[in-house]
C-alpha cells in the first residue's frame, strides 16, 4: 500500500527551497531597484493581451520553476509599481516589506479564519490587531471589528450594522419593505461606497442625502440639520450620518465632533469613512482635527492605504461590537463552532460579510510590530509634510497653480504662461482640457503617477503620499516632470 500520493500540485522539499530562494532573491532585487524603473510602462491592454497570447487552458501541466521564474519576468516588464516613489496616484501605498513576507507565510499556514477552532493563534491574532488600530487612531479599545478586503468592504460593514441597529427590527424577516423610506446623509464628497452600499443594500440611491460643503470643504453641518428636519417632517427615516475623515480628492477631514452631536441629537449611527485618512490621528499635532472620532458607532479605515499593507487589507471598527453580530451572525446546524471550555469563541464569521476568510491580518499585525507607533507618526508626518512641500513649490512655480493641500493630498493644475486673455469661462475650459490631456501624457508617460480632482470645477492633479519611499528630491523632480509636460501638451493644443 502507497504511504505517499503522487500529486501534479505537490512540490518536494528541495525544489521548492530552490524555487522560493530565487524568488525571494528577485523580489529583494525589485526592491532594490524600483526607482530605476518606471512607474508604468505605460502599455495598452491590447498589447497586454498580445503579450500574455490567446493560448487554451494547459492540458498538461509544466515546471514550476520554468513558471514562477517567466511570470515573474513577465509581471516586472509589464506592471505598474505602487512602490515606486514617483507613485502619487489614487489611494495605494507602497507595500511594506515585511508585508509581502507576511502574505507568504499567512498563504503557507492558509488559515480559515471564519471560525476560531480553524484558526486558533491567528484569531487571537486578529483580534489584537484589530484592537491596536482602534488604540492606533485614538478610539477606546472597547471597539471590536474584523479586517476586510479594503475600504468598500470596511464602509459596508459598517453600513449594514447601521442599518440593523436603526431601522425597524422587523426589517429582518421582513424587508425593507415593511418599513418607512430609510434615508442616509453623507458630504457630497463622499467616495462612491455610499451609493453602491444604498443600492445593493435596498435603500435605493434616492437614500442618499449629499450635503454641500462649506467654503472649508467639509460638510455644511447647518444644511445637514435641516435636512434631517425636512426628512422628518415629510416621514421618512432618517438612520445614519457619515462623516468622512479625509475625503479622497482632497483630503478634507468633516467636523467630526459637530456630526457626533447631530447624531446624538437625532438619535442616528455616526459611521466614519476614515478609509484613506484614520491613521493620521496619530499624529498628536492633529488631535484636534479628527476630534469626536471616539464617538463613532462605526469606522471604516484601510490598512492598505496609510499603513502600507500591501493590497488587500481594510477594517471596520464598531463601539460596540455586539451590532455586527447582530447583523451578520447565523448558526446552521452544521457549524460547530461556538463551544470552547472557557467562554465563547470569537468566529469572524459572525462579524461580517465573508464565511471563509483569509488571514489578512497577519501583514498589518507585523508590519505594526516592527514599525510601532513611534515609526508610524514618523512616516506618516513625512508623508504630509512632503504634500506641504509639492503644494508650495507648485505655489512658487509661475506656470502652476496650487489648489488644495490636506493632510497628504496635494491638488494643482498647470497654467501656462502664455494664456491667450479670453473670458473666464472659455479659459477655464480650455485649462480644464489641457489638465485632463496632460494627466493622460504623465500617467502613460510612466515617469511620475497621479491622479485627478475636480475641485470647485477645476480639473486638477492630484498627488496622495501614502508612500515611504517618497523624497523631497521626487517631489522636487515631479514638478519639473508637469511642467515640461504640461509645456508640451499646451504647445500640441495651441497647434491643433
Ligand atoms: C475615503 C475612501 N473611502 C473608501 C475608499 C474605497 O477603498 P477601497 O478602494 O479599498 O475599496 C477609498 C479609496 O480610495 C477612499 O479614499
Amino acid at each position: 500500500m502507497k504511504t505517499k500520493r503522487e500529486t501534479p500540485i505537490d512540490i518536494n522539499k528541495q525544489d521548492f527551497k530552490k524555487i522560493g530562494y530565487e524568488l525571494i532573491d528577485n523580489i529583494a532585487n525589485l526592491i532594490d531597484t524600483i526607482d530605476d524603473k518606471q512607474v508604468t510602462p505605460g502599455e495598452s491592454p491590447l498589447k497586454n493581451q498580445q503579450v500574455l497570447g490567446d493560448h487554451k487552458l494547459p492540458t498538461h501541466g509544466t515546471s514550476p520553476e520554468k513558471l514562477l521564474s517567466e511570470t515573474t519576468q513577465l509581471l516586472f516588464d509589464h506592471s505598474l509599481f505602487n512602490g515606486h516613489p514617483k507613485f502619487l496616484g489614487y489611494i495605494t501605498s507602497s507595500a511594506a516589506p515585511i508585508g509581502i513576507l507576511a502574505d507568504l507565510l499567512a498563504a503557507a499556514i492558509n488559515q480559515n479564519m471564519g471560525a476560531q477552532i480553524l484558526s486558533p493563534i491567528a484569531t487571537e491574532i486578529e483580534k489584537q490587531t484589530v484592537q491596536w488600530l482602534a488604540e492606533f487612531i485614538g478610539v477606546s479599545s472597547g471597539y471590536g471589528g474584523l479586517l476586510v478586503s479594503g475600504g468598500n468592504m470596511a464602509n459596508f460593514t459598517g453600513f449594514l450594522a447601521a442599518r440593523t441597529s436603526k431601522a425597524p427590527k422587523s426589517i429582518k424577516e421582513e424587508g425593507l419593505s415593511s418599513s418607512e423610506k430609510l434615508i442616509v446623509y453623507c458630504s457630497k464628497t463622499t467616495h462612491t461606497w455610499v451609493e453602491k452600499a444604498a443600492v445593493l443594500f435596498g435603500l435605493g440611491s434616492k437614500a442618499v442625502r449629499w450635503i454641500p460643503t462649506n467654503e472649508d470643504n467639509k460638510m455644511d453641518n447647518s444644511i445637514l440639520i435641516e435636512t434631517i428636519e425636512k426628512d422628518l417632517k415629510n416621514g421618512y427615516k432618517p438612520i445614519m450620518i457619515v462623516g468622512t475623515a479625509g475625503d479622497v480628492s482632497t483630503g478634507v477631514v468633516d467636523d467630526l465632533k459637530g456630526i457626533a452631536g447631530i447624531c446624538k441629537k437625532y438619535d442616528l449611527w455616526f459611521h466614519i469613512d476614515g478609509a484613506y485618512g484614520a491613521p493620521a490621528a496619530v499624529i498628536p499635532e492633529l488631535k484636534a482635527l479628527f476630534e469626536g472620532i471616539e464617538h463613532a458607532d462605526s469606522i471604516a479605515l484601510d490598512p492598505h492605504k496609510w499603513l502600507y499593507s500591501p493590497l488587500e487589507a481594510g477594517c471596520t471598527l464598531v463601539k460596540n461590537p455586539q451590532h455586527l453580530i447582530d447583523t451578520f451572525s447565523s448558526h446552521p446546524e452544521y457549524y460547530n463552532f461556538s463551544k470552547n471550555e472557557e467562554g465563547v469563541a470569537t468566529n469572524f464569521y459572525e462579524y461580517g460579510l465573508q464565511n471563509s476568510r483569509g488571514f489578512r491580518a497577519l501583514k498589518v499585525w507585523l508590519a505594526l510590530k516592527q514599525i510601532g507607533r513611534k515609526g508610524y507618526e514618523q512616516m506618516i508626518l513625512e508623508d504630509i509634510n512632503l504634500s506641504k512641500l509639492f503644494f508650495d513649490l507648485a505655489k512658487k512655480h509661475p506656470e502652476l497653480e496650487a489648489i488644495t493641500q490636506n493632510l497628504s493630498i496635494t491638488t494643482l493644475r498647470y497654467v501656462p504662461t502664455d494664456l491667450i486673455n479670453e473670458d473666464f469661462e472659455t479659459t477655464e475650459n480650455y485649462l480644464n482640457t489641457l489638465n485632463e490631456i496632460l494627466l493622460d501624457e504623465l500617467q502613460i508617460g510612466g515617469e511620475v503617477f497621479l491622479s485627478n480632482a475636480i475641485v470647485q470645477e477645476k480639473y486638477c492633479l492630484r498627488g496622495c503620499i501614502v508612500n515611504f519611499r517618497t523624497s523631497e528630491n521626487d517631489i522636487e523632480e515631479i514638478i519639473t516632470i508637469i511642467v515640461r509636460e504640461g509645456k508640451k501638451t499646451h504647445h500640441k493644443l495651441q497647434n491643433i
